[in-house]
């Protein structure tokens, strides 16, 4: 695991679109895991802002809301179509979306991985209870692609887009052994919101209680910190 310490939020944010340009600009059709949530928005517009030249390069997507209906404006693939797609003009056929109205979409989301070769860089973002993708603390390391039920933490942090009401309960979501079979791992944590999770995940190892600790297993996995997502950092050693 790799630690990167910023000086600024601009700065966590231009180290992971680097990461991702350096290797899209090497290999020009790889293939990118793309997260949601607004720690990623700053990443997408530094993406659009330097023109990245993504015309070639694949992306999956890392999760998806089940029940939203088509084009909903807080659904994932809306998100991405406004944070990334259309501002880089890309085509929507370009993105791998989880399958959520197949009734076997987690196979099938697997089946197209697979086909594709798997994911070269997946990004991630981490939610307070130490959520990556969907995977909820209780999800076990060898998951794969499936529906999972919202926490009710997870679903007052993201109800903002929708109100309490109508914030969907489930999610198709990549699983946590979906996410490590990615050759290598970018996560962003930024903010004051996540110091205490990012203490949490620098001092376990493989603690379903904290879903993102099954990373640090992965051999290419680099941690991206603002100052505030850092300020709690107190390792045990
Ligand atoms: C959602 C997404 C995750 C994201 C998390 C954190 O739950 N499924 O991929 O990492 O939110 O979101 P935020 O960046 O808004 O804190």
């Amino acid at each position: 695991m790799r630690i990167i310490l910023s000086e600024s939020t601009a700065e966590a944010v231009s180290a992971v679109t680097t990461i991702l340009m350096d290797k899209i600009q090497a290999e020009p059709s790889s293939v990118i895991g793309l997260a949601t949530g607004r720690t990623m928005e700053p990443v997408y517009a530094d993406l659009v802002k330097k023109e990245a030249n993504l015309k070639k390069t694949f992306f999956f997507m890392l999760d998806e809301y089940m029940g939203l209906p088509e084009n909903h404006p807080s659904s994932f693939k809306q998100y991405i179509k406004d944070h990334l797609l259309n501002p880089l003009m890309l085509d929507e056929s370009q993105v791998a979306f989880p399958p959520v109205t197949l009734s076997n979409g987690g196979e099938h989301y697997e089946r197209i991985l697979t086909e594709a070769g798997g994911v070269d860089i997946q990004l991630l973002g981490i939610g307070q209870n130490g959520h990556i993708g969907f995977n909820e603390p209780g999800s076990t390391k060898e998951s794969r692609t499936r529906v999972v039920r919202l926490t009710e933490e997870t679903r007052q942090a993201n109800q903002s887009h929708f109100g309490m009401e109508e914030m969907p309960r489930e999610a198709l979501s990549m699983g946590i052994s979906t996410i490590l079979s990615a050759k290598s791992l970018v996560m962003l944590a930024t903010g004051k919101s996540k110091a205490e999770t990012i203490k949490y995940l620098l001092n376990h190892h493989d603690d379903p209680t904290c879903p993102a600790t099954f990373l640090k297993s992965h051999p290419h996995f680099v941690l991206v910190l603002d100052p505030d997502a850092a300020s709690k950092i107190n390792l045990k050693i």
